[in-house]
């Protein structure tokens, strides 16, 4: 994250932190959850949530970090590696894979799905924060942030 004020690097974070919150959701929900009721490409789908999981581990670090500490620029290096790994896997190793299980048609006909349910967690997580409710966040985060304050 490029140096600047503590509020823009505030402002960066929480939109990186959303978007990245968005995305994962919707594609375990749509895609991920389509992909891992079938046989041949269960042990994928594993994978792609395992390595969701580690996004979220690292967003939840990035959340920890104040703006203007140094740290945030480890932090979201970090994210923007495993992030682009996983990326990367996806392209070259699920989609094909889930091309071949579902048929080219099938996996197409999930896009609005996933654009839909995007668009829905994205109101969700609007309205949280609009009424000035903690931010939904995935599972564990809470846990990490708690084992992180409480030390
Ligand atoms: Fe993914």
């Amino acid at each position: 994250m490029a140096a600047g004020d503590p509020s823009s690097q505030q402002r960066l974070r929480d939109q990186l932190v959303t978007a990245l919150t968005v995305h994962l959701r919707a594609e375990e929900e749509v895609v991920y959850d389509t992909l891992s009721q079938r046989p041949a490409t269960a042990g994928l789908t594993l994978h792609s949530y395992r390595e969701h999981d580690d996004i979220e581990r690292l967003i939840g670090e990035l959340r920890l970090v104040d703006p203007g500490d140094p740290a945030l620029h480890g932090c979201v290096e970090r994210l923007r590696d495993t992030v682009v790994a996983h990326v990367h896997d996806e392209e070259h190793e699920f989609l094909p894979q889930a091309e071949r299980e579902l048929g080219k048609e099938h996996l197409a006909s999930l896009i609005p799905m996933f654009n839909a349910r995007r668009a829905e967690i994205e109101q969700e997580l609007a309205t949280q924060a609009a009424l000035g409710s903690a931010p939904s966040v995935p599972p564990g985060w809470d846990a990490l942030s708690e084992s992180h304050t409480q030390s």
